[in-house]
């Protein structure tokens, strides 16, 4: 049983294979507490976690306290406006102009499996796979109740939450929402630091830990996406936390739009983690019957250091979250144009690159941005889905044919959510645009955001999208989105319910990813955002890969990728190797280090392949041969992180090993040469300790502890940005 509620102690249960989170109802008020989130514990009783016996009491002992009680209890789902300062997780307005919620429980009912959540993201599982718990509240007076909803995984250590808000009052009841989180976590533990990912264009997802201390603290997105600068992920790690040691509690929002993860330690020691929807211009109108559903919330406890969290994202976004046909696929390997060519392509360019990376053993030909309306540079165009036939002549279907003769497949880029103020579509609609009425909405790369809450936008949409994709043989999109939300305004709203619109934005590019999905469902989506502004667990349900980053640099790339895998597996990883100098840095890195880091993800070239050096050319088909040998590992693998160059300044090294433990592959990069150096040992991790293994292309062979416990040595190579692959296969201890 993953969940149990326990009636003499009011107590609910929820477990994991090595973890537990444990609540209670409060006798009289029945307020909803918090008792316990960590290791697995067999009993239920850790009701003295809430200390309701210490002062100040309970309500029902001692009335005259009641605030400093709601001021201290912890809440598993605090409300605003009655006495507890602390970070909220509900907060409204009533028509009357108050604010103040207080929940008490109703009733509460288990069942096995998982329910999806209409309109959103959210991951999933079988009757086999997980039980849920759902545990209603509500607040009589506002006729408010609130449902808070709980998935244990049976094999996987992750509880999943989210609420559902629904105004249950009079006809004439309205109340507006302004702040709806999805979770909250009160716990004991203050010595903790906040592990968060940051960065910014072409440098998204760097690991950041920051001692926690009084006052609140965390992240944010307020830029209407998940953004390059933020990201919604938090862990709370116990001191010294490493790979392999040490508590860490994750925290990870699936959603694509404004959130927030916050967390803090209070005036009696306490932490309180929340994580939501963001409540920055947020106000929804709630009438009488209807409900908000908030975005779900994945907690991961680990008592066994990073590593552990990890491995669990991991699992769970490959099995319980990715949908798409090709999750378990191998990619074709594409080759893209970006950085080859930019806007100045043709069909014959193209036709050259495709031929001369068919060749070499590349799979699949993706034009990027450029080939519709008149887009000749990032300055126009956007929203007008037409073929240029001027670079295209015989359009989409021509070049498709063309290159499906070549035995590649087919894919394209779009942007779908934007418009250009130079497109015909805006000279034709110019209210279409998300902007503020009599306010010259600023410009972002010269384009703006369609108000895809509307549903003619919407709709006009979707049919070009429909029209394109079935214009031809595409197999694969690049669905881009290239600037933030700013000028907040949509002419379809009532003035009460503009405070609704970040939200209904997110929604409506989930409702065109949910019919791309449903309508083409052999189509490989990529997502991207200006790169990975947009690399989320939302879009993943949508996409089974993301593009990682604008930056292609092989060095840049590894705290970038590093970032991303600690909570994303290497299959959602979007990561090409490009042309040198490299164009975001001016790096010069060897072609060979580039094809490994890239291999740590999807696999790819961005490149124009004509113009690469023969020696450069000549590399191809051996990388292409590493990503047909070790793909399904590196896809389907446990993922280790053995060390970090953000860390040393060194060098940097990953390994993956297949789930059977019969296979791993260690990839190795030193950044920076030094001389007169010995070897570096690496301690590998996930081996069987009682098994041997052969490092491929010798004949050495150790035994799976040694490798582990004393390590392997990795010699000092000669020069800068080199890397090596050493793959290890599991043999007969006589061998
Ligand atoms: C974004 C993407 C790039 C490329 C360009 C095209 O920046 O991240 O990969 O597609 O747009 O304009």
């Amino acid at each position: 049983m993953a969940v149990t509620y326990f009636e003499n102690q009011k107590t609910f249960k929820l477990d994991t294979p090595n973890t537990s989170y444990i609540m209670g109802i409060q006798d009289q008020a029945g307020y909803l507490l918090h008792y316990y989130y960590g290791k697995k514990l067999n009993q239920p009783d850790v009701s003295h976690l809430a200390r309701t016996w210490e002062p100040p009491y309970t309500p029902e002992r001692n009335d005259r306290d009641k605030l400093s009680f709601l001021d201290a209890a912890p809440f598993e789902y605090p409300t605003g406006g009655i006495g507890d300062f602390r970070e909220h997780c509900l907060e409204i307005r009533t028509e009357g102009g108050h604010n103040a919620v207080e929940l008490s429980y109703r009733s509460h009912s288990i069942r096995r499996g998982k329910q999806s959540l209409p309109g959103l993201p959210a991951t999933f599982g079988t009757e086999a796979d997980c039980e849920s718990l759902s545990i209603i509240l509500s607040d009589e007076l506002l006729g408010l109740e609130v449902e808070l909803l709980y998935t244990a995984f049976t094999h996987l250590d992750v509880i999943t939450r989210s609420v559902k808000v629904t105004n249950l009052g009079t006809k004439e009841n309205v109340i507006f929402l302004t702040k709806v989180l999805s979770a909250c976590l009160d716990m004991d533990n203050q010595d903790y630091s906040m592990l968060s990912l940051h960065g910014a264009w072409a440098r998204e997802r760097r690991m950041q830990y920051r001692k926690l201390g009084i006052g609140r603290q965390g992240v944010f997105s307020e830029r209407g996406e998940t953004s390059h600068q933020d990201h919604p992920f938090i862990a709370l790690t116990s001191p010294n936390v490493t790979q392999t040691g040490g508590e860490v509690y994750g925290f990870h929002f699936v959603y694509s739009g404004n959130f927030e993860a916050q967390t803090g330690v209070d005036q009696f020691g306490v932490t309180r983690t929340v994580m939501g929807i963001n409540p920055y211009n947020f106000c929804w109108k709630l009438r009488s019957g209807e409900a908000f559903q908030a975005p779900e919330v994945v907690m991961v406890y680990s008592g066994e250091g990073l590593g552990h969290m990890t491995r669990t994202y991991h699992d769970l976004y490959r099995n319980h979250l990715i949908r798409s046909a090709w999750k378990d696929r191998k990619r074709p390997i594409l080759i893209n144009n970006w950085e080859g060519t930019y806007f100045d392509f043709n069909t014959e360019k193209l036709l050259a690159i495709a031929r001369g990376a068919a060749e070499l053993g590349i799979e699949m030909l993706v034009m990027d941005d450029g080939w519709f309306g008149n887009r000749f540079d990032d300055n126009r165009a956007l929203g007008d889905w037409f073929v240029n036939e001027q670079k295209l002549p015989g359009g989409l279907k021509y070049l498709a044919d063309e290159i499906n003769r070549l035995g590649m497949k087919f894919g394209i880029w779009m942007e779908p959510e934007m418009v250009s103020p130079d497109s015909d579509l805006y000279r034709a609609h110019p209210d279409w645009a998300i902007q503020v009425p009599g306010r010259r909405a600023g410009l972002c790369r010269n384009q703006y955001v369609l108000d895809l809450t509307r549903p003619e936008i919407l709709e006009y949409v979707w049919e070009r999208i429909c029209a394109i994709l079935k214009s031809a043989h595409i197999e694969y999109v690049k669905w881009d989105m290239n600037r933030q939300l700013a000028d907040l305004g949509s002419f379809a709203l009532e003035s009460d319910r503009q405070g609704e619109l970040y939200h209904r934005y997110v929604l409506a590019v989930y409702e065109l990813q949910e019919r791309l999905h449903r309508e083409f469902p052999e189509i490989l989506l990529e997502n991207c955002s200006g790169g990975g502004a947009r690399f989320d667990p939302g879009m993943l349900y949508y996409s089974p890969q993301i593009w990682c980053s604008d930056d292609t640099d092989a060095i840049e790339r590894l705290a970038i990728q590093e970032g991303t895998a600690l909570i994303y597996p290497l299959s959602t990883i979007g990561a090409h190797v490009s042309d040198c100098p490299n164009h975001t840095v001016g790096r010069i890195t060897p072609f060979e280090t580039r094809g490994h880091v890239a291999l740590a993800g999807t696999f790819g070239y961005e490149l124009d392949i004509t113009r690469l050096s023969q020696q450069d050319r000549d590399m191809i088909p051996r990388q292409v041969e590493l990503y047909h040998r070790y793909n399904d590992l590196v896809r389907e693998g446990d993922y280790y992180r053995i060390a970090s160059y953000r860390e040393n300044h060194e060098f940097d090294c990953w390994q993956v090993v297949s789930k059977d433990r019969k296979q791993a592959l260690v990839t190795f990069v030193q950044v920076l040469g030094r001389a007169n150096y010995h070897s570096r040992v690496l301690r590998l991790q996930g081996l069987d300790p009682d098994a041997c293994y052969r490092i491929q292309g010798t004949d050495r062979i150790f035994g799976g502890d040694t490798l582990m416990y004393a390590g392997l040595s990795m010699e000092n190579m000669w020069g800068d940005f080199r890397s090596g692959l050493i793959s290890l296969v599991r043999v007969a201890k006589n061998n």
